[in-house]
């Protein structure tokens, strides 16, 4: 049973870089690639908030500070962990943000900034690693973290995060038609609600309580269940899928 669970889910060996990983969804990913035996950067732009995550994960994991929307930013931070890990095998793009805002009020400036964290930075970060992937030669796989908003919209309000996660979709799907030949995957997951310090700083308790009367299985996520999933798709088990976007959500969007 054991050699079964390591040889399709275990990590050893393997180099992931995850970013926006000093809290939320993030930091459970970060985690449950560092118990499958993963070693992992944990990139966030509050550099604080990724050594405390980093050495709240342990199992080796070093902390980088990065603006996954700044050009320069990304070109450091590879350098830097593919120099400090060895290589990189596995990137997470996780790092996002979600503002709200109608869109007959919208600010031209909010729109920008949710388009270059939620969707340039994703572009950057893949550019970056995938060139790090093929001098490596070994393959590789990238996990987008997307939303269910890219596919159904939430509430009124989120008209620039879901379009920047629409896109994100998107270029999962171009990226993982281009790096195929590599043997390097792109997949997305599409989360629903999950409470995290970002939705508790933005929504407080409210939303979560809506959400929850439309969740079929009853209640959010936890950042730890959505660690688990991504865990499946950069895992040995999931080398043949690509360019899918899966949907975690209770069930939501069957609604
Ligand atoms: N929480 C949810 O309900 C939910 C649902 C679907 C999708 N998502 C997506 O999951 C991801 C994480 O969400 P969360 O709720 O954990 O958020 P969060 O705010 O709790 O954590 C996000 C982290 O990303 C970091 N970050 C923000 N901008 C950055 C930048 N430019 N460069 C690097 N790091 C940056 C923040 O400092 C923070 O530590 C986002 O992409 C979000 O869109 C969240």
């Amino acid at each position: 049973m054991a050699n079964v669970l390591t040889e399709l889910f275990g990590l050893e060996g393997r180099r992931a870089l995850v970013t926006g990983a000093g809290s939320g969804i993030g930091k459970g990913i970060a985690r449950r690639l560092a118990q499958a035996g993963a070693k992992v950067a944990v990139c966030d732009l509050e550099a604080d908030r990724a050594a405390a995550a980093a050495a709240e994960i342990g199992s080796g994991a070093i902390a980088a500070g990065c603006d996954v929307s700044d050009e320069a930013s990304v070109a450091a931070l590879v350098r830097d962990v593919a120099e400090q890990l060895g290589g990189i095998d596995i990137l997470v793009n996780n790092a996002g943000i979600y503002p709200t805002g109608p869109v007959a009020e919208m600010d031209v400036a909010d729109w920008d900034r949710v388009m270059a964290v939620n969707l340039r930075g994703p572009m950057l970060c893949t550019r970056e690693a995938v060139r790090v992937m093929r001098s490596g030669g070994a393959g590789g796989a990238i996990l987008n973290v997307s939303s269910i908003d890219s596919l159904h919209p939430s509430f009124v309000g989120m008209s620039h995060y879901g379009a920047s996660k629409g896109g994100l979709n998107m270029l999962t799907r171009s990226a993982a038609l281009e790096f195929a030949p590599d043997r390097i995957t792109v997949n997305a997951i599409c989360p629903g609600g999950v409470e995290t310090e970002g939705t508790q700083a933005a929504f407080g308790d409210g939303l979560k309580d809506q959400l929850e009367e439309r969740i079929p299985l009853g209640r959010v996520a936890t950042p730890d269940e959505i660690g688990a999933v991504s865990l499946f798709l950069v895992s040995p088990a999931a080398r043949y899928i690509t360019g899918t976007t899966l949907v975690v959500d209770g069930g939501y969007l069957i609604t």
